[in-house]
């Protein structure tokens, strides 16, 4: 009797384990390493990426798939201990002089003091979108979740499930949403100490040279750009979320108010709020309700 009971609990567990496997992603088989001379690498059977710093050259790698919509997690740990003037970049872009881009920027910072995550949405070519925070946590102790949710109603920035920042699609305001070219994930480590750690003031210590930035985890649960067409995942699948959680996503109060609490709390720059910047009136999407 408990035999017979547990034997399709069982069953669905082993086939839930089977379906997360076959979506979770595999680096040697996702991505292309483009850059560093061997100083990215892919390691555990392609279950972790490390990107390295030295004084010679940065690294990076890009996704071999283009993607239009979706849900894009990675895993990042970050160059711990003095990373100051180093930048780890992980963005999506399209190509071309009219590109749409999605942007993560981690700064690095002195030891104990806060990396800055920049933030960036550039659409026809057009970006100056920054949005800046620090983090609620050392994002470089512990592996930590860094999410898209791309939809044609809106991007959505997303730090362990929390919303940070939301780039709507204001198209009958005249403002350009990316949401025809497909974009490929990009990242890479290099030095950037003429500007990033206090505007240049502080810069890199090749002391502590090599800096290494680990990734895993990735997951993209999107439409995959095939051969000038969209395919899209089926809107329900076991185990995974499907199209349905993310292609028609939108914040629920919850999730707006937990957004409300990381902008009031740990965003240090928004160019909605940068008047002197735009003398001539901020930007639309920043006056739309
Ligand atoms: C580094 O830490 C200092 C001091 O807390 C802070 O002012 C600065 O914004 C941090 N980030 C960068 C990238 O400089």
């Amino acid at each position: 009797m408990a035999n017979a009971l547990l034997l399709p609990i069982l069953a669905c567990s082993l086939l839930a384990v089977m379906v997360s496997t076959a979506f979770a992603g595999n680096f040697n088989n996702d991505f292309d390493i483009t850059w560093g001379d061997g100083r990215a690498k892919v390691l555990n059977n392609g279950q972790l990426l490390t990107l390295s710093l030295d004084k010679a050259s940065g690294s990076g790698f890009q996704s071999k798939s283009e993607y239009l919509f979706g849900k894009i997690d990675m895993q990042l740990k970050l160059v711990p201990g003095n990373s100051a003037g180093t930048v780890t970049a992980y963005y999506l872009s399209s190509q071309g002089p009219t590109h749409d881009e999605i942007d993560f920027e981690f700064l690095g910072n002195l030891s104990g003091d806060p990396y800055t995550l920049h933030t960036n949405v550039f659409t026809q070519g057009k970006g100056n979108r920054e949005m800046q925070f620090k983090l609620w946590f050392d994002p470089t102790k512990d592996f930590h979740t860094y999410s898209v949710i791309w939809n044609p109603q809106q991007i959505i920035f997303m730090v362990d499930g929390t919303p940070i920042r939301v780039f709507r699609n204001l198209e009958t305001k005249g403002v350009a949403f990316p949401k025809s070219q497909a974009m490929r994930i990009y990242s890479s480590l290099w030095n950037a100490d003429d500007w990033a750690t206090r505007g240049g003031l502080i810069k890199t210590d090749w002391k502590n040279a090599p800096f290494i930035a680990s990734y895993r985890s990735f997951n993209a649960d999107a439409c995959v750009w095939v051969a000038g067409r969209s395919r899209c995942p089926a809107a329900r699948k076991m185990g995974g979320g499907g199209a349905g959680t993310w292609m028609d996503y939108r914040m629920d109060v919850t999730n707006q108010k937990r957004m409300l609490w990381v902008q009031s709390n740990y965003m240090i720059y928004n160019y909605c709020a940068d008047r002197k910047r735009f003398p001539q009136g901020l930007p639309t999407e920043c006056t739309v309700n």
